[in-house]
């Protein structure tokens, strides 16, 4: 007797599983170095890179090794470069003044940058306080200690004019105050600059995935930033967020971190047109790269698929630590 069970299958997926050019022609996702922007970090009155120790084979840059390393970011076929900066610890203050001076260490990295790069890559800016304020807040404290919404979004303002000054062609405000896509993009056309575009960090999680970025940046925090960035518990705020940051002139939003809400990616991916960011962020970086250290995962391999499932989520752009390497790989392949 024949029957359904004794039947092959004739249904067979594995069919277009069969070869590597099987699997590419039929590929629904693929990655591209132009997608990738690689986070860097700039650190004031050091002589050498110095190792950040929780993020393997990341470093503080000085100025002539960031130049170095964002060439050959470029030269593997980067998409963009994200600065963020790393003042003397005695240069910091209660308003992060540094920030915004233009003798500031990210102000003139972004100058080094601009000038040897021209608009051959994308140069970003990370447009937060929390680098360079003693207290390790993103924005400025009012008299009983809570971080004063308005009263940072004036700091915003001038942090984001001396960045696009400086050569940035992005700024990112990262700090998570309500209205600081508006007051940006107010204060960057009142100073002629239109072009300057805003990458919001629309869904900006208070993630314990972040621990190794304070290393990374010597942080003073002490403390959290759960009065302003979001409850991971919260996906239609999310939602909300992105439609404040669009009706505000985002040009570009941005999911983070990446791999723990990869459910928000493709909500805000979902809901707009405008390209979508998401950040693989400091700890979602040096889990990968412990576990390689131990010999217990492949690191290229992980790191590769980690960022295609960003991808394959709704982000077109991945801010990743592993940028260069992967765009290598890519060029490569
Ligand atoms: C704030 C900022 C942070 C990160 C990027 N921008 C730290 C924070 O919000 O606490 C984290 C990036 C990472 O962990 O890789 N300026």
């Amino acid at each position: 007797m024949t029957g359904p069970e004794s039947r092959p299958a004739v249904v067979r997926p594995r069919r277009l599983r069969t070869s590597p050019a099987m699997r590419r022609l039929v590929a629904e996702t693929r990655l591209d170095p132009a997608q990738l922007v690689l986070p860097m970090f700039v650190a004031d009155g050091i002589d050498e890179p110095r190792a950040i120790s929780s993020m393997p084979g990341v470093h503080q840059h000085t100025m002539d090794s960031l130049r170095a390393a964002a060439d050959d970011a470029v030269a593997a076929g980067v998409g963009g470069l994200m600065l963020f900066g790393v003042p003397k610890a005695e240069d910091k203050d209660a308003t992060g003044s540094v920030g915004d001076r233009s003798d500031g260490i990210l102000n003139r990295a972004l100058g080094a940058l601009r000038s040897d790069l021209g608009d051959s890559t994308v140069i970003m800016a990370d447009t937060c306080l929390d680098e360079f304020t003693d207290h390790g807040h993103c924005g400025v404290l009012t008299a009983s200690g809570t971080v004063d919404n308005d009263a940072t979004l004036r700091r915003y303002e001038k942090l984001a004019v001396a960045q696009a000054s400086a050569g940035a062609h992005v700024v990112g405000p990262s700090g998570m105050m309500d209205g600081q896509v508006a007051a940006i993009r107010d204060a960057l056309d009142a100073e002629g600059f239109i072009d300057t575009a805003i990458l919001a960090y629309t869904a900006k999680y208070a993630s314990a995935f972040y621990g190794p970025f304070r290393e990374a940046v010597g942080s003073s925090l002490v403390g959290d930033r759960r009065t302003y960035q979001q409850d991971p518990a919260n996906r239609h705020e999310s939602a909300r967020e992105l439609l404040a940051d669009l009706e505000e002139g985002a040009d570009m939003v941005m999911v983070k971190p990446a791999m723990s809400y990869l459910d928000i990616v493709r909500d805000v991916a979902d809901r707009t047109d405008s390209p979508v960011a998401a950040y693989q962020v400091s700890g979602e970086y040096s889990m990968i790269a412990a576990a390689a250290n131990n010999g217990w995962i492949d690191f290229d391999a992980a790191v590769d698929e980690a960022v295609l499932s960003i991808v394959r989520a709704g982000a077109s752009i991945v801010l990743t630590y592993a940028a260069t390497d992967i765009a290598r790989r890519l060029q490569r392949r």
